[in-house]
């Protein structure tokens, strides 16, 4: 199978190429930059992608967005972190419904942030939207795929929880400071996170591509979502390192500014996987103390 990727170059894009080759996949990476031999190029904004390349592919995992956690949310940015979605999105989903033997199917990446801040309420694939930026920002994105949907292409939104590996995203920015002894809980720490191990991220991946039946949004989160507080002292504990200080949701909304701090460490969203499981995917880590010791594990 050939496979396109976009985004490949990062934190669960480059892991994923790794694993995918070795699995018999032929990976074509989709490249901002000038492409190299094997390689595809784009520009997710001008709308410009070469039909060629993506000529005789037979899946797409569309993962390129704008990092939401590596700015602080002002105008320009919140702009990036839309643009990059959902322009890019429509790029490539238009490219996809025009070719004349379209890939099988597309792949997309979204994110919980779809459901908004919702307490300890559980949520599913068939829950509704909720408010707030992240929110409006992954409907936008989910939708910018219809051409492609239109064109008979399967198409699955990847709603992926906090993917947890030392090597990048939320753990590598935490681990230092649990490291000093310096970690704590968020706000209250009653709110819900709803993270998965980066091995059942890329395992999910590949079952959702595998896999004819699946079709929409999929959750792709740990069916054991815990509170910050129990992250927390998780975290301390496989580190053995206290974590007493917490940060005071006040002076997060300080640092990151309220609606940052708000929907990335304030919010709560306790996720259930019900189409995975559904469909029989098999976590290698259901529970959080596997997860952490799966993230923390030195590269094999
Ligand atoms: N990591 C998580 O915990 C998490 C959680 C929920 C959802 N997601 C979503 O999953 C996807 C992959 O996440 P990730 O953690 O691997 O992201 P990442 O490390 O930030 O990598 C994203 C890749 O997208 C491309 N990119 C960066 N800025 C861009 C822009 N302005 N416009 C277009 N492309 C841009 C880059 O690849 P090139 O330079 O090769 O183009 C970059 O390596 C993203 O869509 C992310 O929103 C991730």
């Amino acid at each position: 199978m050939k496979v396109a990727i976009t985004g490949a170059s990062g934190f669960i894009g480059s892991s994923l190429g790794r694993a995918l080759g070795p699995a018999g996949y032929d990976v074509v990476p989709v490249v901002r930059r000038r492409p190299g031999p094997g390689e595809i190029g784009w520009d997710p904004l001008s709308g410009d992608i070469d039909p060629d390349g993506l000529a005789g592919v037979d899946a797409v995992i569309h993962l390129a967005a704008e990092n939401v956690a590596t700015w602080r949310w002002n105008d320009p940015h919140k702009r990036r972190i839309l643009d990059s979605r959902v322009t890019g999105t429509r790029t490539l989903a238009t490219a996809l419904a025009r070719l004349p033997r379209p890939p099988g199917v597309l792949v997309s990446a979204s994110a919980i942030a779809f459901y908004g801040d919702r307490g300890a309420a559980w949520l599913t694939e068939a829950s509704g939207a909720g408010s707030g930026f992240g929110a409006e920002v992954c409907q936008a994105w989910e939708a910018a795929t219809e051409a492609a949907r239109s064109a008979g292409i399967r198409v699955v939104h990847l709603r992926t929880g906090i993917v947890l590996d030392r090597r990048g995203g939320a753990l590598r920015r935490l681990l230092p400071v649990f490291r000093f002894g310096l970690g704590g809980r968020y706000g209250s720490g009653t709110q819900y996170m709803s993270w998965i191990s980066l091995d059942d991220e890329l395992r999910a991946i590949r079952f959702v591509l595998g896999t004819d039946g699946v079709s929409g949004p999929v959750n792709l989160t740990a069916p054991e979502p815990v509170t910050n507080a129990a992250f927390t002292a998780a975290l301390a504990g496989v580190l053995r390192r206290p974590a007493v200080l917490g940060a005071p949701a006040g002076l997060l909304r300080v640092m990151l500014g309220r609606e940052m701090a708000d929907e990335l460490l304030l919010t709560s969203q306790r996720v259930r996987p019900e189409v995975l499981l559904d469909h029989g995917f098999a976590f290698r880590h259901p529970g959080l103390d596997a997860g952490l010791a799966a993230a923390l594990a030195p590269a094999a």
